[in-house]
């Protein structure tokens, strides 16, 4: 590998490069428009160096090349890159096994093959589990890592360095030239997360198979699911089926709702697992409960005549209906001194945990404003057990440091709260409970804030502010509360409640193009974080995000290449 290239941490007119290597690349701009000083990669890789001299072609004659002893999951991710190049290319791509120890006579590497080559490495392995290395010349583009987790993370390093065009669904003419180059790249943090309040409004597997295909582009590594709340219930139960007969029936606004079976959510966690996400549900409690207290009456043994909370305290336009379909939060509350609360729990908490196979379970924790502070505490500890019991490590919101938490578990920042103030000082309850903290501050991550008044109209709250893609973008996870440092931060999460968002191009809207920059907090290193680099590779997302289908934001504060 040659290392006359130049470092991308110089300002290098990249294309210029490209361009005098006779590569014709797809990152075509107006006149005038700003381009990015190097391949316009999202995350940024810890380091890439653009070397001279001609990029890689792929070609119709092309193969995806893994080692012939590879093991499977190596080989699945060589057909999950077939998979996403075929439509736009029209190439065939075959995942082809070959001896990739094969030197010539004078132990120089085959050159022979215009391959792309997916290859285990146990030196690539001191760049963790998610790290890699990616090489590309004219003769094959070459991906190494420690696991297949690693080269599934390369691979969409590789999609963003090929012409937006390959995110076509039908065939398109090329060239398809990918830049010569070497990188390295491993994540800041371990947690980079997105998370779906599906129960405000339900989305269909189809929708949510969706969002996860966006998140796998950007390197997300965690998908946390909101599965219950006031306004609806969404996973099966199979011991207590009316949490989804009657609490799955209605959403905001009085929609038909819905719900994911077992089997849905089992297909959910599995199509994240082949993407190498892992699925953290929540079932929030002890508060956003009320769809669970409509569904079973003997829940409310603590309330006048048995009634569910929304007919007491959610506001007296309540108090005869059914359901609750509006948006306010902090009236309900499960009856934590009534020992079937805790049979309903145990239930409830065993059933998904047997079906989730990561290692985390959201208990939610936030806002249960009607239950008392040693009612909360005591709830929760038992919480903890039951978790424990299940063989999960307890995740909950910030609140949950309140309760006598295990060491290990986790805590969600997600208040507005930063220096000494009650929402960050519960981040450093957690802390000096041994917790963990995955940082959401709602005023900088929450997706469902509106970008800027009224903006877009009918989508979006502002309870936390507005949030615009800069603001979104340019804070540090490990400096945002004082005493809480990458020492204790696990990594960073991305809320999307959906009280206003009611299907998944709605959640596009707002998503992105923010979601990007949350993807790059996540894991590329602050010092080389700078949004006005950072904003010229994002309008180069803008593109592919077109041929997606995907209906982003086309902010003002970004550049787009056809003016926005
Ligand atoms: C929250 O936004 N209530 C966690």
């Amino acid at each position: 590998m040659s290392s006359t290239g130049t470092s991308i941490r110089m300002p290098t007119p990249w294309l210029a490069v490209a361009l005098a290597a006779a590569t014709v690349l797809a990152l075509v701009a107006p006149a005038g428009a700003q381009e990015p000083a190097e391949p316009p990669i999202i995350p940024r890789p810890v380091s890439l160096e653009l070397l001279p001299g001609e990029g890689f072609q792929l070609t119709r004659t092309t193969r995806i090349v893994v080692d012939v002893r590879a093991p499977d999951d190596v080989v699945d991710v060589a057909r999950h890159l077939r998979d996403l190049l075929r439509p736009a290319t029209g190439f065939a791509l075959p995942v082809t096994r070959r001896s990739l120890a094969w030197e010539d006579e004078h132990g120089r590497p085959d050159t022979r093959h215009n391959q792309i080559v997916f290859a285990l490495d146990g030196d690539a392995g001191s760049l963790g589990r998610e790290g890699y290395t990616l090489d590309s010349s004219p003769h094959e583009v070459r991906i190494e890592a420690g696991t297949a987790e690693g080269l599934f993370r390369g691979l969409q390093t590789l999609r963003q360095l090929l012409p937006p065009e390959i995110e076509a669904a039908t065939p398109q003419d090329g060239p398809w030239t990918v830049p010569a180059v070497s990188i390295v790249d491993y994540p800041r943090y371990e947690w980079r997360g997105a998370h779906l309040d599906v129960a405000r409004h339900f989305l269909t597997v189809e929708e949510v198979k969706r969002y996860i295909d966006l998140l796998a582009q950007y390197k997300f590594n965690r998908f946390h699911l909101h599965l219950s709340d006031d306004q609806g219930w969404r996973i099966e139960i199979t011991s207590w089926p009316n949490l989804t007969a009657i609490g799955g029936s209605t959403e905001v606004g009085g929609g038909p709702g819905g719900y994911f079976t077992q089997e849905d959510y089992v297909e959910l966690v599995e199509y994240a697992a082949e993407r190498y996400i892992t699925v953290v549900p929540e079932i929030d409690t002890p508060g956003h409960t009320n769809a669970a207290e409509v569904s079973y009456p003997e829940l409310n043994s603590c309330r006048p005549d048995n009634l569910p909370s929304h007919r007491l305290y959610a506001g007296s336009q309540w108090a005869n209906q059914p359901f609750y379909t509006g948006t306010g939060v902090g009236f309900s509350s499960l009856c934590v001194h009534d020992p079937v609360t805790y049979e309903f729990m145990e239930d409830v908490i065993s059933e998904i945990a047997a079906i989730t196979p990561g290692p985390y379970f959201h208990i939610g924790g936030d806002e249960a404003y009607q239950t008392p502070e040693a009612d909360y505490v005591m709830f929760m500890d038992r919480m903890r057990d039951i978790i424990a019991a299940n063989g999960k490590t307890m995740m909950g919101w910030a609140e949950v440091a309140r309760a006598n938490t295990l060491p290990g578990s986790i805590a969600q920042h997600w208040s507005t709260a930063t220096g000494g103030q009650a929402g960050g000082n519960l981040a450093r309850t957690a802390v000096a409970k041994g917790m963990k903290v995955v940082m959401s501050p709602a005023n900088r991550v929450y997706m469902d804030m509106k970008y800027a008044p009224g903006v877009p109209p009918n989508l979006g709250l502002t309870w936390a502010g507005t949030v615009s893609v800069m603001r979104s973008y340019t804070w540090d996870p490990g400096a945002h509360i004082d005493g809480v440092t990458d020492e204790h931060v696990l990594g960073v999460e991305a809320p999307l409640w959906t009280e206003t968002i009611a299907n998944i191009d709605h959640a596009e809207t707002m998503a992105y193009p923010r979601l990007a920059g949350v993807a790059e907090i996540g894991w590329t290193p602050q010092a080389d974080r700078d949004w006005e680099e950072y904003r010229l590779r994002l309008a180069a997302q803008g593109p592919r995000w077109d041929l997606m289908g995907v209906d982003y934001y086309r902010a003002p504060d970004v550049p787009w290449p056809d003016g926005g």
